[in-house]
């Protein structure tokens, strides 16, 4: 199959009904092409083992009421499918076929037991993306509304977000029975630790997180985040995407001649997963699902 020849134009307001479905109909001809790519990949086989390792017991340990089941997966910035850059799109299609991928290993672990609500949210979403998303049965929502539908039912996708409003919105007192995203603890250290001073953080090539840090510090409750990240982390077990294939993830296995595939595949295994290990302190709480 072809890759078609994409001239993207980032606002798609002006576009009439055809010119949408042409751009949906060239988005599904990448995804089969990506998808293909990622099926052959050993690394997928490697990642879905992992979960299904970690989520099988919590699937089948349980009764008929279990908290442990899945209904909702949300996935929030995606990214606009919908743009110029190659990169930019490789690595948001990468990611909705990962995000597909687990949904199915979840149906797989359930047996098709429940029904599993599939939820994206990125205000960079044009009408191309929903539309796309939709054949896929996933439905678009306007932020800030996803947070409202995390559960301790839900497997969470934030395939990078910005870390304040992730903690400020997402993490407290939500316990989602998976996470995949952002490691959370690198977070909370650079949240506790010592704050740089303003101007250094260039030269001496600090992280994004300090720098972030730095601006976090404006707000008064940034113990209060930090609570929130410490709450999210117990009781979970956590290890990194990309762990069990490349122990020490690094730039250096970019594969130049295949870029742009090679860097989102990078992004995805540097992203952290959190499985939660027994009843929520929120169902304990609750009786309940949250
Ligand atoms: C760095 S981009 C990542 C895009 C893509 N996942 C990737 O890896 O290339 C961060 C994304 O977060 C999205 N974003 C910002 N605030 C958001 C929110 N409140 N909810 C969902 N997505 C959000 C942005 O629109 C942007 O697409």
């Amino acid at each position: 199959m072809s890759t078609p020849n994409l001239s993207r134009r980032y606002s798609c307001d002006n576009k009439d009904e055809a010119t949408i479905q042409k751009e949906v109909d060239e988005l599904c001809c990448l995804f089969t092409n990506a998808r293909i790519k990622w099926q052959k990949s050993p690394f997928r086989e490697i990642i879905l083992s992992v979960l299904e390792k970690d989520l099988g017991p919590l699937f089948t340990t349980c009764n008929e009421d279990d908290h442990h089941h899945v209904d909702s997966a949300i996935c929030m910035a995606l990214g606009s499918f919908h743009v110029e850059n190659d990169y930019k799109w490789t690595s948001s299609m990468l990611q909705l076929i990962f995000f597909l991928d687990v949904v199915e290993l979840l149906y797989r672990l359930s047996h098709g037991a429940e029904h599993i609500k599939l939820l994206a949210q990125d205000p960079r979403f044009n009408r191309v993306d929903t539309a796309f998303l939709s054949i896929f049965d996933i439905e678009v929502l306007d932020a800030p509304k996803a947070v409202d539908y995390i559960t301790t039912k839900t497997f969470l996708f934030t395939p990078c977000i910005i870390k304040k409003p992730l903690l400020a919105s997402i993490l407290p007192d939500r316990d989602p029975l998976l996470y995949v995203g952002h490691n959370i603890s690198r977070l909370l250290q650079d949240l506790t630790s010592p704050i740089p001073a303003p101007g250094v953080t260039a030269s001496l090539g600090m992280t994004e997180q300090l720098v972030e840090k730095a601006g976090m510090a404006l707000d008064k409750d940034i113990q209060g985040l930090a609570a929130v990240a410490r709450g999210f982390l117990f009781p979970k077990r956590s290890c990194r995407v990309g762990k069990q294939m490349y122990p020490d993830a690094s730039l250096k296995n970019i594969d130049k001649r295949d870029e742009a595939w090679s860097l989102a595949m990078f992004t995805l295994q540097t992203m952290w997963i959190y499985f939660r290990q027994e009843e929520s302190s929120l169902e304990k709480l609750h009786g309940g699902s949250k």
